[in-house]
């Protein structure tokens, strides 16, 4: 596993082409972040398990599984027996997040913790030893192409802070307006994996713009 972690969202990428999109910046990334939102926890729609079990079957690259739903214990464990490398949910959807990340790993998934722009990461850091990422939102979930808001970063310290304090092997996920003119600063943080939407699939040249943000992230 590379130290950054490089992982362009599909919800920037054409639906109808998921296949083409995963081959566009394949040896150039290391995760594919797929999106899942179910219009209860988020106010928009995007893709089930269906869609990640053909995925799973049409690339090699790692998934990297982000749901923003509802109930995350009835559905999260079927996307880690579907095949995904990391399966994240949100702490604002568990009611015991612990336990879930166990089942998820029981299930042949890494666990991945998320808090949206709105929650206190203190409130999260005594049980992060039981996940191996914790993904902090940079905006509000539920939609692409937003602002970053680096006044979030704090919360990348001090959860960089709490983990290198306590030698825990946990990568630190930013989510939300990475972009060339970013994603310096979310490093630069204690951030070590990074989501980006637009400024992959919305650039001419998908594998190019991946290997950009490597670069800036890894300078
Ligand atoms: C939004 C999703 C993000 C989204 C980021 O809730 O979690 O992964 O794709 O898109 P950009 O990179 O365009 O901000
Ligand atoms: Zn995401």
């Amino acid at each position: 596993q590379a130290d950054t972690v490089i992982a362009p969202s599909l919800l920037a990428a054409d639906f109808a082409r998921l296949a083409e999109a995963a081959d566009a910046v394949e040896g150039s990334v290391d995760w594919l972040h797929v999106d899942v939102m179910d219009n209860h926890f988020v106010p928009n729609l995007t893709l089930g398990p269906p869609i990640v079990k053909s995925l799973k079957a049409a690339t090699d690259i790692p998934l990297d599984c982000h749901l923003m739903i509802e109930d995350p214990k009835r559905w999260a464990p079927g996307y880690a027996e579907l095949g995904a490398y990391n399966v994240t949910f949100h702490a604002e959807a568990a009611d015991d997040p612990v336990r879930l990340a166990k089942d998820l790993r029981a299930a042949g998934s890494k666990a991945g913790l998320a808090i949206d722009r709105d929650t206190p990461v203190e409130d999260y850091l005594e049980i992060l030893p039981a996940f191996d990422t914790l993904l902090i939102m940079t905006i509000k979930a539920g939609f692409g192409g937003q602002k970053f808001m680096p006044e979030l970063l704090a919360k990348v310290r001090t959860a960089r802070a709490h983990a290198d304090s306590g030698h825990l092997e946990l990568r630190i996920e930013v989510d939300g307006g990475i972009a060339d003119d970013t994603i310096a600063a979310a490093a630069e943080a204690g951030a070590d994996a990074f989501v980006a939407g637009t400024a992959v699939y919305g650039a001419a040249d998908p594998a190019d713009a991946a290997r950009r943000l490597r670069a800036r992230a890894d300078a």
